[in-house]
């Protein structure tokens, strides 16, 4: 019997209007322009409005992906979202969606996976499409994570942004997404995360905010080394060399950390899909508001090799290797 594959046969993205450059943080934040751009490689950041939620990003990012598949939202077979900012605790914001799309029926789960969410989406969509169950599923990737930001914390106010991205899939006979590869360890969960909750208890006194804690210059030496293990791993899974990767369209967290995985890689900054200038850190809407980007601005063309990786709290790490 001939394989079956998923196929991304659209893909959408969304962010909030209002812009925040690094000389607009600089008036209220003990930071520079030159240190962010140095370290970081972002200029600006989106940040949602009041009221606008993840689910807002989401929908935007899906209707257009839609749009561009040309599939209507009542042929989905499933919806998978990856978000560690969810609208509420529950509904998943998945089901939000797929409500406000019109799709109800069809499955509809989030996934946290913090920054690897839409990656472990795009995994987890894949593997219902390859088995079969599924012939037509909405992967999203979509944050507000500067809803859990403590904007007197230089150390990580400065890094994150609001966005969201997303991709249609369709069951081919055609490739496809070669391989992906889910990892993960919890035995890092305190160098990146945000340790408040509901069975562990809500705490709102000052020193325990809702926001996020990271422990960065660690969480670059380990980000780094893993993703080396990660693309060779990917690689061999999807039957590949790193020559034949037109683009890799890297976790959008420091730009630093994507030279050193294209170098391993021995791809030049010229196939790489950077977005992190724009954007910052926008955690699961990161790989899929790059790859939006990458297709509408025609960089990215039919039949070309993409190697989609990412990099998050847990900490978790993942990967796709695909034919566009
Ligand atoms: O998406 C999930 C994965 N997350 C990541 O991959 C993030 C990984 N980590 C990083 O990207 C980097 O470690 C950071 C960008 C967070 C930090 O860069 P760094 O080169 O590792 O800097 P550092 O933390 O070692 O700090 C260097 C100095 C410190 O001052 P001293 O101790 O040298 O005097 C910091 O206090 O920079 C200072 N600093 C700042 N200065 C100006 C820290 N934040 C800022 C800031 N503005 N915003």
């Amino acid at each position: 019997m001939a394989q079956t594959y998923a196929r991304i046969i659209g893909t959408g993205s969304a962010l909030p209007e209002r812009v925040l450059s690094n000389a607009d943080l600089e008036k209220f934040v003990d930071t520079s322009d030159e240190w962010i751009r140095t370290r970081t490689g972002i200029r600006q950041r989106h940040i949602a409005a009041e009221g606008q939620t993840t689910g807002d990003l989401a929908l935007q990012a899906a209707q257009r992906a839609l749009e561009a598949a040309g599939v209507k939202a009542s042929e989905l077979d499933m919806i998978v979202l990856g978000t560690t900012t969810p609208d509420i605790i529950f509904p998943s914001t998945a089901c939000l969606v797929q409500n406000r799309l019109g799709a109800n029926g069809c499955a509809a789960f989030d996934v946290n996976a913090a920054c690897s969410g839409f990656v472990y989406a795009l995994g987890v969509a894949n593997s219902f499409i390859r088995s079969g169950q599924s012939k037509k599923v909405l992967v999203i990737g979509a944050e507000t994570l500067t809803r859990m930001i403590d904007w007197n914390e230089r150390e990580t106010c400065v890094l994150f942004g609001d966005g969201a991205g997303a991709v249609v899939l369709e069951a081919s006979s055609e490739p496809g997404i070669y391989a992906t590869c889910l990892h993960a360890d919890g035995g890092y969960k305190e160098l990146l995360w945000n340790p408040v909750g509901v069975s562990a208890g809500f705490r709102d006194e000052p020193n325990h905010g809702v926001r996020i804690k990271m422990a960065g210059r660690e969480v670059f030496k380990v980000a780094v080394k893993t993703l080396d293990s990660l693309v060779e791993q990917t690689l061999q899974a999807g039957g590949m060399e790193a020559s034949q990767l037109d683009w890799l369209i890297p976790h959008q967290a420091n730009l630093r950390i994507i030279e050193a995985t294209a170098k391993r890689l021995n791809m030049s900054m010229e196939q790489v899909i950077v977005t992190v200038d724009q954007h910052a850190n926008t955690s699961s809407g990161s790989v899929p508001l790059a790859l939006d980007y990458a297709v509408r601005s025609g960089k990215v063309q039919r039949g070309q090799n993409l190697l989609l990786e990412a990099f998050g709290g847990g900490f978790t790490w993942a990967s796709a290797l695909l034919r566009y």
